[in-house]
């Protein structure tokens, strides 16, 4: 039975794109990675275009658009090329990522606060077409405060440096800086999503951030499928994302640690 207070799941499936670019053949097919995470009960789907089209390409856009059921999430950068294919391919969300062309992946969130007048039009034209607009940021209060100023009715934090920082005081200090930012969206009425690095051992440990909404999970659900299939993958993430306390963590902003141990002892109760 779907519990109502589980994390909800995009599926970002930009690597399977990157299994066909690395070919250039025309498998395997976008669109039906995107059928099996939705049948597995996925609540969107994530790709993002990149200016360098390394695995996303712009017909991708577009015929996902015309055939995914739930949510299709855009991730781009803040680029007049690809705002005007977000535009054209209508996709129900855009996430606003920085974006360099030597990465691997999204190295850093935006630089909201220091970039906000350039991105002050690009929210705007997104808006008015009624896009949903969300930034990825790093959780800094700064930055946080900024998408607020921008009217981002949403943000995604992220998890990338608490993805790296492995178990002990790196990743209690990296659950504070989340949690802080987490409670400062909130308050400022921002949804909050998060992702980046995620995989099945370390979502966990992220339940003790507050009011998370969306979790966008790419990578390691594309690794996992190679063993056991796209729609098993995401079965069993979804499964654990079920065991998220929302609403349990308590009304003012606690630090990563004390949320981290009300998490365990919720995760231990019956
Ligand atoms: N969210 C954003 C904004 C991203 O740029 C990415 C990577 O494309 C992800 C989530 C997914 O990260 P991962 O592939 O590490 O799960």
């Amino acid at each position: 039975m779907t519990n109502t207070n589980s994390l909800r799941l995009g599926v970002n499936i930009d690597h399977v794109a990157t299994l066909r670019q690395a070919r250039g053949v025309g498998y395997p097919d976008l669109l039906e990675a995107a059928r099996a995470a939705e049948a597995a009960g996925a609540h969107g789907i994530t790709v993002h275009l990149r200016e360098d089209r390394r695995h996303i390409q712009d017909a991708d856009v577009y015929a996902l658009r015309g055939a995914i059921r739930t949510l299709l999430n855009l991730e781009m950068a803040n680029s007049p090329e690809i705002l005007g294919i977000a535009l054209s391919a209508h996709p129900d969300e855009v996430c606003l990522v920085p974006e360099k062309r030597q990465e691997l992946t999204t190295e850093g969130g935006l630089d909201a606060a220091a970039e906000i007048e350039a991105l002050r039009p690009t929210v705007r034209a997104l808006t008015d077409a009624g896009i949903r607009v969300s930034l990825f940021l790093d959780p800094d209060l700064r930055q946080i405060e900024a998408a607020a100023e921008l009217g981002a009715p949403c943000v995604e934090l992220h998890t990338g440096a608490y993805a790296e920082a492995g178990e002990g005081k790196g990743r209690a200090d990296e659950l504070a800086r989340l949690t802080a930012a987490a409670d400062r969206a909130h308050a400022l009425g921002v949804q909050v999503n998060a992702g980046h690095g995620l995989t099945m051992d370390n979502v966990v440990g992220l339940f003790a951030v507050p009011h998370l909404d969306t979790l966008n999970i790419g990578h390691s659900l594309v690794a996992r499928a190679v063993f056991v299939g796209l729609e098993n993958a995401v079965r069993e993430m979804l499964e654990i994302l079920q065991g998220y306390p929302r609403g349990a963590h308590g009304s003012s902003a606690g630090t990563g640690r004390e949320s981290l141990s009300m998490v365990f002892r919720s995760l231990d109760a019956p």
